[in-house]
């Protein structure tokens, strides 16, 4: 995994549980779509970390510094899925976001993961961009259907 002597200066490690407000507030100001009563809630994230196809990565800006990147990484032993991937909005654009997929995708593809997959709201353009970017294929032939036990899951 990346450390601090990058010359970017951020340095990308696995989430603590100590790291859940602040990847709240990033994920609020990313506009993603947020359970914090559900999936998102700290006891699912403490549950989905121990699991050994997740991988959850924070960027912070040296070593022990403000978090601002994260991305989850998940695999069902078919795909694997890029998800949260978000970059503090003052940080932009200088390829932190691209640092965090290659990190994501460095560790899928060790699982033996050869097709690799988001899902992306039909009205975030920008994650369209950055994702076409980094390589992935839009599918508008597929279309996403979920079963959810209660609303706030
Ligand atoms: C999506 C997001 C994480 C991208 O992070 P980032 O650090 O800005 O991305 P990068 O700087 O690594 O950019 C990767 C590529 O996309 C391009 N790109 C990034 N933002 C862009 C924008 N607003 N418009 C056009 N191109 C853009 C970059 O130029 C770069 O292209 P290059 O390889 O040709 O240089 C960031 O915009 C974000 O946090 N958005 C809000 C949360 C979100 O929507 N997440 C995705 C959910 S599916």
């Amino acid at each position: 995994m990346s450390d601090a002597s990058k010359p970017d200066g951020f340095r990308i490690r696995g989430f603590c549980i100590k790291d859940y407000d602040r990847i709240m507030e990033l994920w609020a100001e990313g506009g993603l779509p947020r359970k914090p009563s559900g999936r998102d809630s700290r006891e699912n994230i403490v549950r989905q970390i121990k699991m050994p196809n997740v991988l959850f990565l924070v960027a912070e800006e040296g070593e022990g510094g403000r978090i601002v990147g994260t991305v989850l990484a998940t695999h069902d032993g078919r795909k694997g899925w890029i998800n949260r991937l978000a970059v503090d909005a003052a940080l932009r654009e200088r390829g932190l976001g691209a640092r965090l997929v290659r990190e994501a995708e460095s560790w899928l593809e060790s699982q033996g993961m050869d097709i690799l997959a988001c899902l992306i709201e039909d009205d975030n353009a920008v994650s369209m961009t950055v994702f076409e970017k980094l390589g992935y294929k839009k599918h508008p032939e597929i279309i996403y259907f979920a079963k959810r036990k209660h609303p706030g899951i």
